[in-house]
């Protein structure tokens, strides 16, 4: 048995490795201790999940951002971007359209946009809650000031996702202009915690300069924080943005890691995001096969959808969108899972 395979099985087994473990099996992958924690992370989530898949449908409410992230196309310095922002009116009818399909979860996910002040995100989110009392709002939009979380969670707002794109601080830096540091990206995500939000954190899989010992810190943060949900996708480049040259992450490695974060965290929320779907053929469905327990159709409106390109060739169609939902199910259904409607809100850890 080769040694990553051998770390694998500790791993599988519920013993704790060190750092320098972590990342041998990371350094070391191999076909069979990647079987080997595949293995494990689907016993795992059924064991808390059983063989449900939580749906959340996605609205891209905002493609407006103040931030000039290097790797995403939305970044402000991309004037190629067609920018374009939902009316409440809009967002609400998405909402009502997907509550038919059978979503309990919305997320509203965007850019950091001005236009959308907290008197504004708390008029949607009280008029959401007041039609949808039984479904759960979820956030994505960025840095915001504790008052300011605290009145989105007030108004209604239930869980909230901020990836941390990377726990170094040399890393953060070389993804990031200046003005963002990663110190405050992690006291957002305390403050949301203690907020009493359900919070997502995440990182990118082979952005450009990430090493492997990077991503071993990635997770020792993820278990410090202990996030209720984890998303990660590989990293997708995009020709309008500095990073437009660099190699895109590898879909076999983000596999790797999901079952990793699912060993790690048992009971996390793990979707199988777009940009593994956009990566891998039946990435999705890969995902759940690698531990994952969430999948995130869109629900925007299909004319917006192609502007929403935070990398290149991002699933808009098909079983991506809430139309193809029906494909979606039957793809699920193949593999043994279950597509439900219902909140599904984080176990209690
Ligand atoms: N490739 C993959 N993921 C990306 N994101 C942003 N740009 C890219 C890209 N080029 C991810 C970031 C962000 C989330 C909304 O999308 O991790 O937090």
């Amino acid at each position: 048995m080769d040694k990553a395979a051998a770390l694998a099985r500790r791993l599988a087994a519920g013993e704790a490795l060190t750092d320098g473990e972590l990342l041998t099996l990371l350094e070391q992958r191999t076909v069979e201790s990647a079987e080997i924690l595949r293995a494990a992370a689907v016993e795992t989530a059924r064991k808390t999940f059983g063989n449900r898949v939580y749906l959340r449908g996605l609205i891209e409410f905002t493609n407006y951002c103040k931030n000039d992230c290097y790797y995403c196309g939305i970044r402000r310095s991309n004037r190629k971007a067609e920018r374009y922002r939902l009316s409440p009116e809009v967002i609400l009818a998405c909402c009502d359209a997907g509550y038919d399909l059978g979503f309990r979860t919305f997320v509203l996910q965007g850019g950091e946009d001005g236009w959308w002040t907290d008197d504004k995100l708390c008029n949607l989110l009280t008029a959401i809650k007041k039609t949808h009392p039984d479904c759960a709002v979820t956030l994505s939009i960025g840095e915001r000031s504790r008052e300011s979380y605290a009145a989105l969670k007030q108004a209604g707002a239930d869980r909230y996702l901020l990836r941390h794109e990377t726990a170094n601080d040399a890393h953060y830096a070389h993804l990031h202009p200046p003005e963002l540091r990663l110190e405050h990206r992690i006291r957002c995500l305390y403050d949301l915690k203690e907020l009493g939000y359900q919070v997502g954190a995440g990182m990118m899989v082979g952005s450009p300069g990430q090493t492997l010992s990077n991503l071993v810190e990635d997770l020792r943060f993820l278990q410090e924080l202990q996030p209720h949900m984890v998303g990660m996708g590989p990293f997708l480049r995009h020709r309008d943005t500095p990073f437009a040259n660099e190699p895109d992450g590898s879909a076999d490695l983000t596999l790797y890691l999901l079952s990793m974060v699912r060993l790690l965290l048992p009971k996390v929320l793990l979707p199988a995001t777009t940009a593994l779907g956009t990566a891998l053929e039946g990435g999705r469905e890969r995902g759940i096969l690698h531990g994952a327990n969430v999948v995130m159709p869109n629900l925007s409106p299909a004319d917006v959808r192609s502007k929403y390109l935070l990398y290149h060739d991002k699933l808009a169609t098909g079983a991506e969108s809430a139309n193809g939902l029906n494909q979606l199910r039957t793809n699920l259904q193949a593999i043994g899972y279950e597509a439900v409607v219902a909140r599904g809100d984080a176990p209690t850890l």
